[in-house]
């Protein structure tokens, strides 16, 4: 018996509706001619080579970058994290310099600095207020940090974030090239941003702000593949020979052409569809915001209430196309929410955190799965009334926790590849603060570490990791799978 074959084809029959990625939202057969086993090839003749292309994939290639507005694009079939990587790793010519990097960064940025051995001197995005996310990097860090002493390699930028949080590119990267200093943007939850932002509703892509390289996601958000990206470069701040070597090391030897027809496919599609496609699309994110204007408890967090809690000190912007839904008044923790979405009406969030879910939505949604949505949080918004004021105490303490926890500002004592490299003995998280952690911790989605290794494990991140579990936030990282350990640094041990 094939328990995953038979557990996909029962989740293919069923009604549950998919809030979350990959952004084909399984409707790929709709509008595309597929069968994958029929395009399985390898390198055969007149199929070219993704790692020294010169026929059919540099074409499409080409017109990618042409689609997208760059001035050289490479498919990634290891999704955005070998193009971070290879980003971190290319931008790393000087070993005396550093990468001024948001610590909001996803894994694989953490993992670009352990494998081009840089050290990082971090932007800390602020709160946003009345919400537990992070909001942009302020660009005043940014030119701050720059006429500083140290010298950077880069500038790593996570925008928009997982929430869709999108930061002031053009402003840092103005700042940034004065200085002859490349922008790097993950840009892995914006790839639909590339093809349709800056029309007024959706906010710019980070290539049209001058970014030097930009790694997208096309599965995340527009109808492709699992595991489907793309890396943008231009200009003259990136060596491409370095960045080409790194894509080469850190792709497969053996690419999939599945995924990379399903890549070019994806950009034809959404180039000769675009007008109703995003027609459609906004129509259903504007009816969604109106209808849901009135929540009672549960709270919609609406790109302009984002943008009004930043009070115009720092610009901000937020895409419409990443439905925050807070828990508000109404007494359920996220996960709580979550839950109920999922089980009573068969809706799949992409997540859940503290005090919000994501419902992650794409230009191939459908008007029923958005109606679905939309009633089911006017049913629970109004059956939560009853429950104003009713939250429990560990929720509000784990939410204060939160807001001085989660990629809060801690020591570094060691890169992350000198902690790597470093004897590591477990202690008990409880026991654990002010010990130099040997490994990653992150809550997951969206896996940004909430201490990386080589930093000192703060006071409030034992107490804080104990809520999230007791929330069902699901904590990894740890090398303990009971979550009672953390590996610290030996030499560092008190
Ligand atoms: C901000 C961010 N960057 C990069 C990645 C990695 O993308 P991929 O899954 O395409 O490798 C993710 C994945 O969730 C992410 O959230």
């Amino acid at each position: 018996m094939d328990k995953l074959k038979d557990a996909l084809k029962e989740l293919g029959k069923s009604d549950y509706y998919p809030f979350h990625m990959p952004g084909h939202k399984r409707r790929a057969g709709e509008y595309f001619d597929y069968d994958p086993c029929l395009e399985d090839i390898t390198e055969i003749d007149g199929f070219d080579n993704l790692h020294h292309p010169e026929g059919i994939l540099k074409e499409e290639q080409e017109f990618a970058a042409g689609a997208f507005g760059s001035e050289e694009s490479f498919f990634l079939i290891n999704g955005s994290s070998c193009g971070v990587m290879a980003a971190i790793a290319a931008a790393a010519a000087d070993s005396d310099q550093k990468l001024l990097m948001g610590r909001n960064g996803h894994k694989s940025a953490y993992s670009g600095l352990y494998f081009a051995n840089v050290q990082a001197d971090y932007l800390y995005p602020e709160k946003i207020p009345d919400v537990s996310f992070l909001g942009a990097v302020n660009p005043d860090d940014v030119l701050k940090a720059v006429n500083g002493n140290a010298s950077y390699s880069g500038i790593f930028l996570t925008s928009p974030t997982y929430e869709g949080i999108v930061s002031d590119v053009q402003k840092i990267c103005e700042t940034a090239h004065g200085k002859n200093i490349p922008v790097i943007v993950d840009e892995a939850h914006g790839a639909h941003l590339g093809l349709f932002g800056g029309d007024g509703y959706f906010p710019k892509g980070a290539l049209c702000q001058g970014a030097d390289i930009v790694i997208q996601s096309l599965h995340k958000t527009l109808p492709a593949m699992t595991q489907t990206a793309i890396l943008h470069v231009q200009g003259k701040l990136i060596d491409r020979e370095r960045l080409r070597s790194y894509l080469s090391m850190f792709q497969s030897s053996s690419p999939s052409y599945v995924l990379m027809e399903s890549i070019s496919s994806c950009i034809h599609f959404c180039r000769e569809n675009e007008q109703w496609l995003l027609k459609d699309y906004k129509k259903r994110l504007q009816d969604f915001y109106i209808r849901t204007k009135e929540l009672a408890c549960l709270k919609i967090i609406t790109p302009s209430l984002i943008n009004q809690n930043f009070g115009g000190r720092i610009k901000i912007e937020a895409d419409p196309g990443k439905i925050l839904i807070g828990t508000g008044k109404s007494g359920f923790s996220g996960k709580e929410l979550y839950n109920i979405l999922r089980e009573k009406y068969h809706l799949q969030m992409e997540m859940a955190s503290m005090d919000y879910v994501i419902a992650m939505t794409s230009i191939m949604d459908t008007d029923e799965g958005f109606e679905r949505l939309i009633c089911a949080l006017l049913e629970i918004d109004v059956q939560a009334l009853g429950q104003q004021g009713s939250r429990r105490r560990g929720f509000e303490e784990a939410l204060e926790q939160d807001k001085k926890t989660s990629c809060g500002k801690a020591e570094t004592v060691y890169s992350i590849r000198e902690a790597f490299s470093k004897a590591t003995v477990p202690v008990d998280i409880s026991k654990s603060a002010g010990q130099v952690s040997g490994e990653f911790i992150y809550l997951y989605p969206p896996g940004i570490p909430v201490i990386t290794p080589g930093e000192r494990i703060g006071k409030e991140l034992p107490a804080y990791l104990e809520e999230a579990a007791g929330m069902g936030l699901s904590i990894q990282g740890l090398r303990d799978y009971e979550h009672k350990k953390v590996f610290c640094i030996q030499d560092e041990a008190k």
